[in-house]
């Protein structure tokens, strides 16, 4: 038995180095102690009341329409959440735009209010009322498919005088047919000292759209169009019965890259710190003034952890001013960038989370030390005391690595944030923060951190955890499949659930 490891009541799974290092717990609270516990205590953000410090942050799990509309599938995905009554749930990103993005839930046109009404509705059944439900906002610019080599330089590749001027002179003056041909037959350190940067990136990556694209009039016109887009998105959610908005300015996305060190932009919105944060602010104030008093929050990177990116202290500048501006929460994340992506395969898109800054978004127990357990927090509690020392008494939210109560405890002890996230422990076991309040700790479905969902969130598929399926035997009530029908789309159900609702309906304002 010694070779073997006991994970909650459920049955024994053979260790191996990433179960050998899962944040142990000794002792899983009583029902008495975790009443007392600060993660399950109230706080205001803004003008609403939260039951408790439990938030689920933003996760896609590729179950919209084509067209992105609400699903059967989305609905029974968060009302699945619900039912573990976290304090808040924010909906995946949810695209601003009315433009074609897969089946990724979209908000860029009133049509999408009913089926995102729907979702308000399925949570607010399924939680009690126990559940605050906010929807992320997301714009991102065009990313292509890596290309095969002989296409991209058939098609692709602009044959312009800034390709001939790096040409050997045997070659410059080539018909552009003639050209093309000599590329194709070329070698790759020849492309590697011809292609002009951009270009052998989207050979290699695939080509991507930046925000200093100013040669590019959508790019250039982004200060102008997304103020409105994302007011117009706000004032849909706010139709839709959504408590409130997240303003995604995280990761790999438009926003993101305006904040970023590595914007240039030189028409007043790049540069320096100050200039970086102009478009934030100025689409912060189309929303506000669209939806009034009504809870606007924004995620944001605590650092990028890119070469030449923002780093911690660009972090607590941009802190301030949206805190000042009057963002009502901010909840910090870290990395998931493009830029230090892996190459993807032929005919696949680059992941924002498969090289070094995307590790530290979603940290597996493969990461370095200290490890993935509230890899993230210290970032989240410099910003918080800064925050602090300068009088603003702003709510933020911290990830990453958190799947233990006395984890969450610690934070909010140690006054590093105010609010604590959990995404992948609440995939693995969406009743977790219920069944801590009841006292059944023990019985939690524990998150291995080796991202399996992670992996099938990088092909597109619909996300599920490993979990629900390999250990688990029990029955299936939705019936939801994933399209081979091998994978269940909703996590087993609580077999202890008959018993309560863990916290009594409060109201949802406090004012
Ligand atoms: C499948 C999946 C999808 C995600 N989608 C989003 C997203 O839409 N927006 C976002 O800000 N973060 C997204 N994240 C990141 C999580 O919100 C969270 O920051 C990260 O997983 C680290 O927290 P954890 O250790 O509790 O999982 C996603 C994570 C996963 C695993
Ligand atoms: S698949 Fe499940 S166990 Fe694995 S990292 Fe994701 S949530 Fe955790």
């Amino acid at each position: 038995m010694a070779s073997l490891l006991r994970l909650g009541t459920e049955k024994l799974v053979k260790p191996d180095a990433r179960h050998a290092r899962l944040l142990p717990i000794a002792r899983w609270p009583s029902r008495e102690e975790a009443a007392a516990m600060r993660w399950f205590q109230p706080l205001s953000i803004g003008r609403l009341h939260l039951e408790t410090r439990t938030w689920i942050p933003a996760m896609v799990p590729w179950r919209a329409s084509e067209e992105g509309y609400v699903t059967p599938e989305v609905l029974a995905w968060y009302r699945r959440f619900a039912e573990g009554q976290p304090g808040a749930l924010v909906v995946e990103a949810t695209g601003i735009r009315d433009v074609p993005s897969g089946p990724l839930l979209r908000i860029g046109d009133d049509r999408f209010i009913e089926g995102l009404s729907a979702l308000v509705g399925a949570v607010r059944e399924a939680s009690g009322g126990h559940t605050r439900l906010f929807i992320q906002l997301i714009d991102f610019l065009r990313i292509r498919r890596r290309p095969p080599r002989d296409v991209f330089l058939r098609r692709f590749l602009a044959v312009d005088e800034t390709l001939r001027s790096r040409l050997p002179s045997e070659l410059a003056g080539l018909d552009e047919h003639s050209l093309r041909e000599a590329l194709v037959a070329a070698s790759e350190e020849s492309l590697r000292q011809w292609l002009p940067p951009r270009e052998l990136e989207a050979l290699r990556m695939g080509y991507r759209e930046r925000v200093t694209d100013l040669h590019l009039p959508h790019i250039r016109d982004l200060p102008r169009a997304l103020p409105t887009l994302f007011a117009d998105a706000a004032a849909r959610a706010k139709e839709a019965g959504f408590d409130g908005v997240e303003l995604h300015y995280a990761h790999a996305y438009t926003m993101a890259s305006f904040l970023s060190a590595r914007n240039t932009r030189p028409d007043g919105y790049g540069g320096d710190r100050e200039a970086r944060a102009r478009l934030p602010l100025e689409v912060y104030e189309a929303v506000r003034d669209r939806v009034g008093d009504y809870v606007v929050g924004v995620r944001f990177l605590g650092d990028e952890v890119i070469e030449g990116g923002s780093d911690l202290a660009d972090a607590a500048y941009f802190a301030r001013r949206f805190a000042e501006a009057g963002f009502d929460f901010l909840s910090l994340s870290k990395g998931g960038k493009f830029e230090d992506a892996k190459q993807p395969r032929v005919g696949e898109a680059a992941y924002p989370y498969t090289g070094p800054s995307g590790h530290e978004c979603m940290p597996t127990v493969r990461i370095a030390p200290p490890g993935p357990f509230g890899r993230n927090v210290p970032l989240a509690a410099s910003i918080r005391r800064s925050l602090r020392a300068a009088g603003l008494e702003v709510p933020v939210v911290t990830a990453g690595g958190i799947c233990s109560p006395w984890q969450a405890e610690a934070i909010l002890e140690r006054g590093d944030a105010d609010i604590v996230a959990a995404a992948r422990q609440t995939l693995a076991d969406p009743d977790w923060f219920r069944k801590i309040r009841l006292g059944r700790g023990t019985e939690v479905r524990r998150c291995y951190f080796t991202n399996y969902c992670e992996g099938l969130d990088q092909k597109h598929k619909a996300v599920t955890c490993q979990r629900w399926d390999r250990d688990f035997d029990s029955p299936d009530p939705t019936g939801l499949r994933s399209k081979d029908g091998k994978r269940r789309l909703v996590a087993p159900p609580d077999p202890g659930a008959r018993c309560i609702t863990a916290a009594p309906a409060q109201s949802s304002e406090t004012s």
